[in-house]
Order: C-alpha cells, then sequence, then structure tokens
C-alpha cells in the first residue's frame, strides 16, 4: 500500500509572520531581595524567553534583556532584618537569580542589574534630563517619619488598617487583601515597622511627574491598543485613566538608591519605580554600546515589556510618561502581563517560604529543565490566576512528555536501529503519506500565530498536537506488524516518522530547547538547524541515526511526596519573624474601661456542633457563677470530643447575640496566631472555673 519511493514535495506554506522588525524584548527586572520562584518563571520568564526564541528563529533581529532591580525599599528590609548591607543582598540574590534562569535555559542577551555604576549613570541622565526640561513639580508634602529610628518612613515601613477592605496589616503602599494600592497617609491606625511605635508627620521636599499633563497623550496611546493588547491589560489601564492621573513622586526620602543628581536633595533616591525601568536602557546599553538606540528610538523597531499583572500601571502609564516627558524614544508595542500562578492551593508567598525556588528545582531534578518549563507553560495564568501541584506536574510529565513525546521518539528510534541500524538509505526530503503535510502545516501555521499572540499555552498544545498525530500514525500502521511482510514498506512508514520528529524538534524548540537539542543528538542532526524556524529539513542519505535513549522519565512517587512534604516544613517554619505584620495597636482605652470587662476562666462542659455551620461549636462552659452558652468558631481548628474539661478564658458580660439560632452568652478569647490557627488562652498555672482575670 506504501509506493516504494518517495514523493519530493515543494512545500508552499503561507507565511503568517509578516513582523521581521527589530524587536526588544524585556522581562521584568526581579528584585534581588529573595530567589526566583516558578510564579515568577511562569508570570514572565517563560513566556518571554519563548517569544524571543520564536522570534530569532524567524530570523527576526531580537535583543531579550533583564536585569535584576537592586534598589527599593524591601532590600532595605531584608538587609535590616538580617543585620547586613543593602549591597550585600543584592549581591547574594543577583548571583543566584542569575545563575538559576541559565539553569532554566532562559535566554537572555544580557542580565543586568541595577546597582551599577553604568545604570547609576543612566538613571541618573534620565532624570537630570526631566529636571532640566522643568518636567518634575517640586512639592513638600508630608511625610511619616519615624522618630524613635531618626528617619522617613518608606510607604513599605508602615501598615495600619485598610481604607478600602478594612484588613490589618496592609502596608503603605497597597493593601495585600484587597490589592488597592494606598498612600502611606490612607491607612487606618498606622504603625512604624522601625519601632513598632506611632509614625509623626513631618515636611520634606520631592520631585513629582505630573502624569495628569501626559494623560490625554496616555488615552490615545492605550486606546489604540484596543482589541490588540490583552483585555487585563487594556482593562487596568483604562480603569487608571478614567480615575484621572495624578503627580507621583518620583523621589524618595531614602538611602539606598540612585542619589537624585540635583543640589539639595541630600538624603534621597529616585524612585525604584523611575529607576528600575530604566534598568531596561541600560541592560541594552550594557550589550550593544551606542546601537541601544535603535532598539529604543529605531522607527522599525518594537518594544514587548513581559510583566505580572502587579507591574502594568508602571509598564503601561508610568513608563510611557517619562519616555514621552524624555522625548526620543518608542512607546511599548506591547505589554502581555500575565496573572497570577499560585501553588497546591494558596498564593506564592517569599515571605512564607511557601514556593517552589528555582535554584533548588534544578538541584532536586537535575537535567530536567523543560519538565518544568513544559507544565508552568501548559498551566501559565494567561487569562486568569492558575495554579501549580506536584500531582499535576507528575501527571503532566507522565502522561504528557512520556506517554506522548517520549514514546514516539522512543519507539521510531528503536524501530530504525532494531529493523535498518539505525542507518537511511536514500535522502528523507519530504513525506510519503501526504495526510502529515497538512499536519505539519497547520502546526507551523497555528504555533505561530499563537505565539504572536502570546498565547504560549495555545501554542504548546499545537506543538505537542504533532506529537499525538505520530502517535496515532504508529498505531494505524503498525510498522513492527508490517515489517514480516513488507520491509520497504515499513522503511517508509519510519522515515516519515524520522520526519515527524524533526519537525516537534523546530516546532517545540522555543518551549523546550533542551528536548530539542536532545532530539538533535538523536537524529544526529545538525542542531543550528533546528533553531531555525522552517519546515522542510531533510534527513540525508546514508545517515547514521544515534543510539536511542530515552527523552523523559517518568516521575515517580518519591520524588513527588519529597517535594510536599519539603513545602509543609517550609510552611511550618512560617514566616520570617520580622516580616510579620502584626496588627496595629487599636486607639487608647481608659482604666474605667478596662474594668467594664468581666474575663473569667470557664471550663468546658459540653461542646456540639452547630447545625448548618461548619466552622461553629456550641459550648457549655461553667464559669463558676453559672453555666453558659457560647457559640466559637473553633470547629476547625478543635473537635467537639476533644473539648469536654478544657479551660477556657472567657469574655463573660459582651452582650448576648444570636449565632445561628443560638443565643450565644459571652465569647471564649482565644489566641490567633500570624498563620490564623486558634488555640485556647492558658494561665501558666493551675487556674479553676470562675476564676477573674484583670
Ligand atoms: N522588580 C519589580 C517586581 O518584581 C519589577 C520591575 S520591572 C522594571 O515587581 F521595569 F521596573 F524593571
Ligand atoms: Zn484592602
Amino acid at each position: 500500500m506504501f509506493g516504494g519511493f518517495v514523493f519530493l514535495t515543494i512545500f508552499a506554506f503561507p507565511n503568517s509572520h509578516t513582523m521581521s522588525k527589530r524587536t526588544l524584548i524585556t522581562a521584568a527586572l526581579p528584585y534581588a531581595n529573595g530567589p526566583v520562584h516558578i510564579g515568577h518563571l511562569a508570570g514572565c520568564y517563560l513566556p518571554s524567553d519563548i517569544y524571543a526564541r520564536y522570534l530569532r528563529m524567524r530570523g527576526d533581529d531580537v535583543v531579550f534583556v533583564c536585569g535584576s532591580d537592586e534598589h527599593g525599599v524591601p532590600i532595605t528590609i531584608k538587609a535590616r532584618n538580617e543585620g547586613i548591607s543593602p549591597q550585600e543582598v543584592v549581591d547574594r540574590y543577583h548571583a543566584l537569580m542569575k545563575k538559576a534562569f541559565d539553569g532554566l535555559g532562559i535566554s537572555f542577551d544580557v542580565y543586568s542589574r541595577t546597582s551599577s555604576k553604568a545604570h547609576r549613570e543612566t538613571a541618573s541622565d534620565f532624570f537630570k534630563t526631566l529636571y532640566d526640561k522643568g518636567v518634575f513639580e517640586e512639592r513638600i508634602t508630608e511625610q511619616y517619619f519615624d522618630e524613635s529610628a531618626n528617619q522617613f518612613l518608606a510607604d513599605r515601613y508602615i501598615t495600619g488598617t485598610c481604607p478600602k477592605c478594612n484588613a490589618e496589616g496592609a502596608y503603605g503602599d497597597q493593601c495585600e487583601s484587597c490589592g488597592a494600592s494606598l498612600s502611606s497617609t490612607d491607612l487606618i491606625n498606622p504603625v512604624s515597622t522601625l519601632s513598632g511605635g506611632k509614625p509623626v508627620l513631618k515636611s520634606t521636599k520631592n520631585w513629582f511627574l505630573p502624569l495628569q499633563n501626559h494623560q490625554s497623550s496616555l488615552e490615545s496611546f492605550i486606546s489604540q491598543k484596543k482589541g490588540d493588547w490583552k483585555t487585563n491589560v487594556y482593562g487596568q489601564c483604562m480603569s487608571w485613566l478614567k480615575q484621572g492621573l495624578q503627580p507621583r513622586a518620583m523621589t524618595r526620602d531614602l538611602n539606598w538608591g540612585v542619589p537624585v543628581p540635583v543640589n539639595d536633595a541630600e538624603g534621597k533616591v529616585l524612585y525604584v519605580w523611575f529607576d528600575a525601568p530604566i534598568g531596561y536602557i541600560t541592560a541594552t546599553k550594557e550589550l550593544l554600546g551606542d546601537r541601544w538606540e535603535d532598539y529604543w528610538k529605531g522607527d522599525d523597531a518594537r518594544i514587548v515589556h513581559f510583566i505580572g499583572k502587579d507591574n502594568i500601571v508602571f509598564h503601561c502609564i508610568i513608563f510611557p510618561a517619562m519616555l514621552m516627558a524624555h522625548g526620543g524614544f518608542n512607546l511599548p508595542d506591547n505589554v502581555p502581563a500575565n496573572e497570577f500562578l499560585n501553588l497546591e492551593g494558596r498564593k506564592i508567598s517569599t515571605s512564607r517560604n511557601w514556593a517552589v525556588w528555582l535554584h533548588e528545582y534544578i538541584e532536586d531534578f537535575p537535567d530536567r529543565q523543560d519538565e518544568l518549563r513544559y507544565v508552568l507553560t501548559s498551566i501559565a495564568p494567561e487569562t486568569s490566576d492558575s495554579e501549580f501541584t506536584w500531582s499535576d506536574f507528575q501527571a503532566r510529565v507522565n502522561n504528557e512528555l512520556v506517554a506522548i513525546l517520549g514514546n514516539l521518539v522512543n519507539r521510531v528510534m528503536v524501530l530504525y536501529h532494531k529493523y535498518f541500524d539505525g542507518e537511511t538509505t536514500d535522502a528523507i526530503a519530504s513525506f510519503n503519506d501526504i495526510r502529515h503535510n497538512t499536519v505539519i502545516e497547520e502546526a507551523y501555521e497555528s504555533v505561530a500565530s499563537h505565539i504572536e499572540g502570546y498565547r504560549f499555552k495555545q501554542g504548546l498544545i499545537a506543538a505537542m498536537e504533532v506529537a499525538r498525530h505520530g502517535n496515532r500514525y504508529l498505531t494505524e500502521t503498525e510498522p513492527w506488524k508490517l515489517f514480516k511482510t513488507d520491509r520497504d514498506g515499513t522503511r517508509i512508514i519510519l522515515n516519515d516518522c524520522l520526519l515527524l520528529i524533526n519537525q516537534i524538534r523546530v516546532l517545540l524548540n522555543p518551549f523546550m530547547p533542551h528536548t530539542s537539542q536532545r532530539l538533535s543528538n538523536l537524529l544526529n542532526v545538525n542542531d543550528s538547524m533546528g533553531a531555525t524556524w522552517k519546515h522542510d529539513l531533510t534527513i540525508p542519505a546514508s545517515h547514521k541515526l544515534n543510539t536511542p535513549s530515552l527523552l523523559f522519565s517518568k516521575v515517580d512517587d518519591t520524588a513527588i511526596e519529597k517535594q510536599k512534604s519539603k513545602l509543609e516544613k517550609e510552611d511550618a517554619t512560617g514566616p520570617d519573624e520580622n516580616q510579620r505584620t502584626h496588627s496595629p495597636i487599636k486607639d487608647e482605652i481608659s482604666f474605667e474601661d478596662f474594668k467594664k470587662l468581666d474575663i473569667r476562666i470557664g471550663k468546658i462542659l459540653r461542646a456540639e456542633k452547630v447545625k448548618k455551620a461548619d466552622k461553629l461549636l456550641k459550648l457549655t462552659v461553667d464559669v463558676g457563677v453559672r453555666e453558659v452558652t457560647l457559640v466559637s468558631g473553633i470547629s476547625e481548628h478543635y473537635k467537639a470530643e476533644d473539648l469536654p474539661g478544657q479551660y477556657a478564658t472567657v469574655l463573660l458580660n459582651l452582650q448576648p447575640r444570636k449565632i445561628r439560632g443560638v443565643l450565644s452568652q459571652g465569647m471564649i478569647l482565644m489566641v490567633k496566631s500570624d498563620k490564623g490557627k486558634l488555640s485556647f488562652l492558658q494561665a501558666d498555672d493551675a487556674v479553676s472555673e470562675g476564676d477573674m482575670i484583670g
């Protein structure tokens, strides 16, 4: 049924790629106050790397820049907590992050840093240009000052109650509960985290960028992007614009950063969000010298910023306003921001150690970079928040990479060696079964258009579809059966499979470069070809394939268990003591007020669940003078049957209140840990019911 000769088909693929422009790709400069985790990777560094690799394969003129963001208050907090200098902090994390990115195959053309002398100059010059043009407004404002620490307090050094959602422990710049961006004077009951004291307001001069002057230019810039930019990005920009832009301080009273390059600015540095995006320029200069301008100012150049969603306003509004005020720069062509990746049901948190760190993954899973790249791209938070779990990681590696891609490659390699000694006869220049042409044609079209549209997840699915197709083809043709009767026919089938694998090697290259390289090795073909986005890849005559070896191996349960328990252990160590966010101290009360409280020891006699209320227990408590009924939200922390006999502290004269139909005659006072765990308040000596507290 299969002809004994090979059709030579000339491929004529429509070219979806119309932008062979010069492209500057930037990936958000990560803060050098902690290592990089999978959330960063999925949200920013993998998508940008896939994009950069793809454009390079298409032959575009691409520059891909990144570096460490080494200024900003969190770094000073970290340094303070560890008793070292900010420079020591950033040196440590800069090295760690650079190595981790390298380990994962993130192909930055340059990985720069913002504490360098070169950056200080670039950022200073930029500021000076705006200053000389009279762009800034000088403003005297009242800033919080910690008198005992004798310094102005950056927003991050102040916590308090969020005015928007009432959550406690909101920072002076942002509430992590509701995401609102705040200014520290908005906080209710502000507290200095330096001393725990109440900060006072003090006057200080700073330089403000009057964003409102750019309102209409920004509006027309952003509205042109409708339909082109992702809806989450466009929507966030529009809502900022709708609120009306306000002047924003571009300098801060802080001793870590780029010094403000004007007279009379001692003790002041550039705002980190002023200097950090200029870090992209510094990096480009570091890479290209004088040619940097081609990528930032050229008519034929476009800029694409890859970021996480918390960076949108800075890249779409503030940085463009800075660039416009300066003049001569291109504005970003696109800002494909991603949402957030959660981990095992919870928000990733650096301070709580709830994360999978890249440098640890590399250590625990050596040579398995592409497994992580594959899984993170498959679950990338492109349009909404998504979640990483270790069991899902295992399932995707085992059921997709091993069972589909690995299986196809292994079967073909093994059969080719078994039947034909791993050597071709004629050159394999095109498919025998022309159905493959359509599959390959569609795959190139689809992968290209998804990557160009920043839909990397879809792009990866489309590339993997070719491997699925290859497996179906093998199942359908069963060359292992055919070989007994038709040796030539078998070779023709396996030749088609080799060509398919050769195409997969190219199609998957942007996503899984290490795997692509391994496929090149197996096929014994020149890898530089694999780095070109082209599809008529010929395998030469009398060509020897390399010995089969497994492309992927299964991730076993032990490895997954190990990762899960590591996560639990990390979490159990809890947040760094100094990074705890304490609720602010409440308003002062008089001794008379205090005396009104009737607090005593009670002994729990009975406990039962409250119907249709998962968290509540109904407790009968002996408080010495009488028995009372109390409803308490502790059932997630204590089992009803364990409670009789337990002593508890009871606020007895709280106005009785009906909770889920049960009248509660007071309140059990519980200690709430930072992680939300409730426990009983205990005396350190024997007590009995009715003992008073006060
Ligand atoms: N360091 C910032 C963050 O991690 C990102 C800075 S991006 C830059 O959120 F544009 F400012 F460089
Ligand atoms: Zn809030």
